[in-house]
């Protein structure tokens, strides 16, 4: 006999108790952006997946860059299904003017071929100089489009772009895109303004953790259902690792930080936050 005390995450752990056994199912973390074929991370990969897992992290979901590095996320996402989960997409900062069609021709096509769980990680970012503007732009549009047709939520990376990001988007409005705001770190107007046209989510990482930071501010005045949690692995640690590598296995400490901003307990930023990543992503 079994009974099921709560379905809210996939970690299942049993007490005896004389003959009957209850079944509890508690919630586990969702790291919702990380990157474990990251040459900074690949040769110890397998042991920081178990990391996570006994930090309490149940799923990882890995974004995607390029056709470089395609492969040998693959290769990792396929010996822990149920753990790890894969996007495809074409990052911004792999876009150039001469090899953008056939990449994006290779991301799509794994996107079709592939069990995926979002188009990701695509956006714009200008930091690096602003010589392929156009192509990202064009890149972009047409990945919203792919999301839509896959019915896929999308995971944004943004950096110095966002006038951009809002032109392509509200030309994107027929499109109901639906996503998250990877590494989310801009004001409560900037995430206003991109809920006027798709509806996201916001996803923070070890920077809510660093002094000085103004994101807790922001974060107090985002919904608590509207945040997904995410370490961006092997990058962006959180105090105290800040400057390090990063592992899934620190996201814990983000839910705490997070748990402190929204006065609540870390135990149900976990439910909450699990509950918002299985349902975006249908993991
Ligand atoms: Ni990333």
């Amino acid at each position: 006999m079994a009974i099921i005390l709560g379905v809210v995450g996939s970690k299942k752990s049993h007490l005896a108790q004389n003959s009957l056994f209850l079944y509890i199912f508690v919630p586990v973390f969702v790291d919702t952006h990380t990157h474990f074929y990251d040459e900074w991370l690949l040769p110890d990969a397998e042991e920081a997946i178990q990391r996570a897992l006994e930090a309490g992290v149940g799923k990882m979901i890995q974004a995607d860059v390029d056709s470089h590095e395609r492969p040998a996320m693959w290769e990792i996402g396929k010996r822990d299904p149920g753990v790890l989960f894969q996007m495809a997409g074409l990052y911004p900062g792999s876009v150039t003017a001469e090899n953008w069609k056939e990449e994006l021709a290779l991301a799509e096509e794994t996107a079709t071929s592939h069990k995926i769980v979002a188009i990701g990680e695509i956006g714009l970012d200008y930091h690096e100089g602003k010589d392929f503007v156009r192509e990202q732009k064009e890149v972009l549009r047409l990945q919203f489009e792919l999301a839509t047709r896959l019915n896929l939520p999308v995971n944004i990376h943004l950096r110095d772009a966002w006038e951009d990001f809002f032109e392509v988007l509200s030309d994107c409005k027929h499109l109901h895109l639906r996503g998250n705001l990877h590494c989310f770190t801009a004001s409560y107007e900037i995430y206003e303004r991109a809920n006027r046209w798709a509806d996201f989510s916001v996803g923070i990482g070890g920077v809510v953790t660093f002094r000085n930071a103004s994101l807790p501010k922001t974060l107090e005045r985002i919904p608590v259902e509207k945040i997904l949690l995410e370490t961006d692995a092997p990058y962006l640690a959180p105090v105290p690792f800040r400057g390090r590598r990063n592992e899934s296995a620190y996201l814990p400490l983000i839910a705490a930080k997070v748990a402190e901003v929204k006065g609540l307990p870390v135990q149900e930023i976990e439910t909450i936050t699990t509950h918002n990543a299985e349902t975006l992503f249908g993991i």
